[in-house]
């Protein structure tokens, strides 16, 4: 038997090293390496290198264009994050946390892709329990295959024999490869078998979705180096006890990124939610103080949400701030502005911030519908009826134009707000639009008159 090869890897981004460091010098992180086993037939990565067909360089003119044909998912929301379909040939990662609804969801797209052929690979789960799940969600579809297995190079020949249009690899962390001898998961066994899928989805224009466990802190499956091999990074989010998911594009080589699909989770699968204004409005009998809601942007979409304050008198010597959804540092700016150009007295007040439906935002547009929510929780007055508030918030009080505007401001008037409050910056460019009055403010010191009077 051959002499054992090993090498070390950093479990972060797979840099690969003949001796143990302490400190990775691809990523910088500290005690990240791990030892594996490898045992490279480098005779064989030499042959095919000679053998493999040669491409030439083309004219851009002359490429077909033909190869941007789009398959239909059957599903708005993944069609929508993926650029208006999957490309064939393309590798997909679908990230996310432990019972969130990969598997659900990737089971979800296998079934319901109507006049593709399908085949879903689980490593994870026998054939019985997607079986079950597959009763659950439904779905009947002649074109699905499902298939339990492990071992990569048994999968890559069922995929061949069956040639189907979509392959699922539930997940990369559970298939390994002969070819490698260290055990399922490690950096070395994710980084051949997603480089030996690539292959094949490359060379034979089948698509393949690869399922990837993401890490506490939220990096896909620990090495980095899965999302530099594949085409389009996907993660799947969403507060574990909430039924609402959100799929992120993070990476796409085909389209935009920073487009969001929101799903729904039911007792039957996912539903896909496609106007989240719907879920993230509540409506109210009669107003309540500390509501405002914010016009927001994801990828191309716009959408409405309602952010909740509450602001009580602190307890204790140093008031807390706590925000779910969102950065608390950012929140903390907020209120040291409202201190400091208002003159409301925040060092006293405890603050709780809040976003419905346990969404996750990052978007500086909201910043006035924060402000308005937190200058009407203290105030304990309720914000009129069908207003809303789109624009950046400064250090110096000012009222910036949000990204996008017209948007956000078409969305409010389409859900039936009648005024939205915006930066006085836009006064200029903005056409009048149909249907809502927009106020312009320069200073969140204009702000309070425009929530609180007709
Ligand atoms: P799953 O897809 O197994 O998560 P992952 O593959 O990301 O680990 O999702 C499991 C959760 O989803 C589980 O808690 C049950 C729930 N679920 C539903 O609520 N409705 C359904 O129809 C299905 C299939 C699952
Ligand atoms: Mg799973």
């Amino acid at each position: 038997m051959a002499k054992l090869k090993k090498a070390y890897f950093c479990r972060e981004c797979g840099f690969e090293a003949p001796k143990w460091l302490g400190r990775c010098p691809g990523c910088g992180e500290w005690n990240t390496f791990t030892e594996e086993v490898i045992a490279k037939p480098t005779s064989v990565v030499g042959a095919v290198t000679m053998n493999a067909p040669q491409s030439l360089p083309q004219r851009v003119s002359e490429i077909k264009p033909s190869s941007h044909r789009r398959l239909d998912m059957c599903n708005v929301e993944v069609n929508r994050v993926l650029g208006g379909g999957l490309v064939p040939g393309s590798l997909v990662l679908l990230g996310g946390e432990p019972g969130i609804g990969k598997s659900t969801l990737s089971l979800q797209l296998a079934l319901s892709s109507h006049g593709l052929r399908t085949l879903y690979v689980s490593g994870e789960e026998s054939a019985e329990q997607i079986g079950m799940r597959a009763e659950r969600l439904g779905i009947g579809n002649q074109e699905c295959y499902i298939y339990s297995e492990t071992l990569l190079e048994n999968i890559l020949q069922q995929i061949e024999q069956q040639k189907p249009d979509v392959v699922v690899i539930d997940s990369i962390q559970t298939i390994f490869t002969q070819t490698i001898e260290s055990s399922a998961g490690s950096v070395s066994q994710i980084r051949e078998c997603a480089a030996s899928l690539l292959k094949y989805a490359k060379t034979t224009g089948t698509s393949i979705f690869i399922i990837g466990h993401i890490t506490k802190d939220g990096t896909i499956a620990g090495p980095k180096i899965l999302e530099h091999i594949v085409d389009v990074v996907l993660q799947f989010e969403g507060d574990g006890n909430n039924v609402y998911r959100i799929l992120r594009g993070i990476k796409n080589r085909f389209g935009a990124t920073f487009e969001i699909g929101v799903f729904e989770m039911l007792d039957n699968g996912l539903r896909a939610v496609e106007n989240p204004s719907e879920i993230l409005l509540s409506h109210y009998e009669e107003p309540l103080s500390g509501i405002a809601v914010g016009a927001s942007v994801d990828g191309v979409r716009p959408y409405l949400i309602e952010v909740q304050a509450l602001v009580t008198n602190a307890a204790y010597g140093t008031p807390q701030r706590n925000a779910t959804g969102y950065d608390s540092r950012r929140m903390s700016m907020l209120l040291a502005v409202l201190e400091k150009r208002v003159g409301m007295k925040m060092y006293q007040k405890d603050v709780f911030l809040n976003f419905a439906g346990g969404f996750r935002v990052a978007d500086t547009g909201l910043d006035l519908s924060i402000v308005a929510s937190v200058i009407s929780s203290y105030y304990d007055r309720a914000i009129l009826d069908g207003i809303c508030c789109a624009g950046e918030v400064g250090l110096s009080g000012e009222v910036r134009p949000a990204p996008r505007s017209e948007q956000r401001i078409s969305e409010a008037a389409r859900l039936g707000f009648r005024r939205i409050i915006v930066s006085g910056f836009l006064r200029k460019n903005m056409k009048t639009p149909k249907g809502i009055e927009v106020i312009y403010i320069n200073n969140i010191g204009e702000l309070p008159p425009a929530l609180f009077t007709e």
